[in-house]
């Protein structure tokens, strides 16, 4: 079974996809982290993010860099969504995630374009969302538990400039697949959320199950 997690910054759907992991006992691959890497690489390299050339120079990242908490930072999403809106970049990372998606017994995995681009057959596709006042509160949390002091106010400003610059780049747009289940995380707590996502998967398996 594969399932296919999207949604904006910040609106759980990284801890909605790792609890769907481990319930449903499938790998999971977080691929924010993909585009986190490149950006985290292209700054070290000192390359300029907005060249599609020094941004695709910065994909043949060690993969020991997917583990380092420096991926985390503010900076480094602003980097990755800024790097990631150029086609060659997204043409890069193509094939690992489709070849992630298609190993034998399926997988879970998170993202942007994971139910429209990288698996726009997977069994069950959900798109997690939150307002923009709450993702950035629980990003704001989320930072200075990890020792960056940066205001509400810049979190918030940086959620949206990175929404904006998401769901407005020609390549793979952040946008709701058709058939998409939304989940609004606004007013659910983590708990909430996670045994919302499991009885959509369900449902959807049921449903499908039933139809077939
Ligand atoms: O954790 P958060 O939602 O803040 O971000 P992320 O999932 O780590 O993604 C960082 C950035 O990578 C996003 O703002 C997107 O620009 C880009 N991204 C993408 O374009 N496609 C994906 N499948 C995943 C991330």
């Amino acid at each position: 079974m594969i399932i296919a997690v999207d949604g904006p910054a910040a609106s759980g759907k990284g801890t909605v996809a790792r609890a769907l992991a481990r319930h449903f006992g499938l790998p999971h691959l977080d691929t924010g982290l993909l585009y986190r890497a490149v950006a985290h690489h292209v700054r070290r390299l000192d390359l300029d993010p907005a060249k599609e050339a020094d941004a695709v120079a910065a994909c043949d990242f060690d993969d020991r860099t997917l583990a380092d908490p420096a991926l985390r930072d503010d900076a480094v999403g602003q980097l990755a969504s800024i790097v990631s809106a150029h086609p060659l970049v997204r043409a890069a990372l193509f094939q690992r995630q489709k070849r992630f998606a298609n190993q034998p017994g399926g997988a879970v995995l998170d993202g942007r374009d994971i139910g429209t681009v990288i698996a726009p057959d997977a069994d069950v596709k959900l798109f997690v969302k939150a307002n923009a006042a709450v993702r950035a509160r629980r990003r704001h949390t989320e930072l200075a538990e990890r020792g960056q002091s940066l205001t509400y106010e810049q979190v918030l400003a940086d959620i949206r400039a990175r929404d904006a610059r998401d769901s407005a780049r020609a390549t793979a747009p952040l946008t709701q697949a058709a058939d998409a289940a939304s989940l609004d995380t606004s007013n659910l707590t983590v708990e909430a959320a996670i045994a919302r996502a499991i009885a959509l998967v369900e449902g959807r398996v049921r449903g499908r199950t039933a139809g077939a």
